[in-house]
């Protein structure tokens, strides 16, 4: 399957091994296929949490890090100790090659996350969470697990803003107290499928 076959699947996966399965396929040409689209979300994620970041140098988790994409803009954006997760050992493989991440780990949809409370200043789910990818269950996880003053990055493209529960979900968090917004910006994310992705940088109370 050619990278268009992808794009053609990827919105419609449902449940974890589906996902999983369909990124482990993916691995070997997602990297062109989301460049030739002009992939843009990584680098403006990281650049806004590296912007609220207080020390660059402190930990930080790539979740669903996939090749490696979102952890080259993390390094571009300068920060220097960063560990990845993902569902796919494909994908992880490539991440791996990539000799940029401390730690790399395959996990589980429904297993442990891969972090307790403290372990990271921030968080980074770099176009991990909606259609196309994990259940909106994942951020209220991360949430929950997050200890106070640890970022929290996340970005949500246009299939995911259209299903009004993520949106919902993070407006529950704010209004509870859970967190409070330091980012939210709607820009490119793969121009070249006319589609844009929402930024956020949370920071956990
Ligand atoms: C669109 S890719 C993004 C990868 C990378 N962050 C990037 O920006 O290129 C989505 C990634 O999320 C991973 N993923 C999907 N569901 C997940 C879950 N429940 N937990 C962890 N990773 C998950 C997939 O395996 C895939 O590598």
């Amino acid at each position: 399957m050619g990278g268009k076959g992808f794009f053609d699947k990827v919105y419609g996966v449902e449940g974890a091994d589906e996902t999983r399965a369909l990124y482990d396929d993916w691995a070997d040409s997602y990297e062109d296929d989301v460049a030739e689209q002009g992939y843009a979300t990584p680098m403006r994620l990281a650049r806004a949490l590296a912007a609220q970041s207080h020390d660059l140098s402190r930990p930080i988790l790539d979740f669903g890090c996939g090749t490696g994409l979102s952890g080259g803009a993390l390094v571009q954006a300068g920060f220097t100790a960063i560990d990845g997760a993902d569902l796919s050992s494909e994908m992880l493989a490539r991440a791996r090659e990539k000799e940029i991440y401390r730690d790399l780990r395959v996990i589980e949809a429904d297993g442990p996350l891969p972090f307790a409370p403290g372990d990271y200043a921030a968080v980074a789910a770099i176009g991990v969470i909606g259609s196309g990818a994990a259940p909106i269950a994942v951020f209220d996880r991360i949430m929950d697990t997050l200890g106070p003053g640890c970022l929290f990055g996340f970005s949500f493209n246009d299939h995911t803003l259209a299903e009004p529960e993520y949106e919902a979900r993070v407006t529950a968090a704010l209004d509870g107290g859970q967190a409070k917004l330091l980012v939210s910006e709607y820009g490119d994310h793969l121009p070249g499928l006319n589609m844009k992705s929402r930024i956020y940088v949370l920071e956990k109370k």
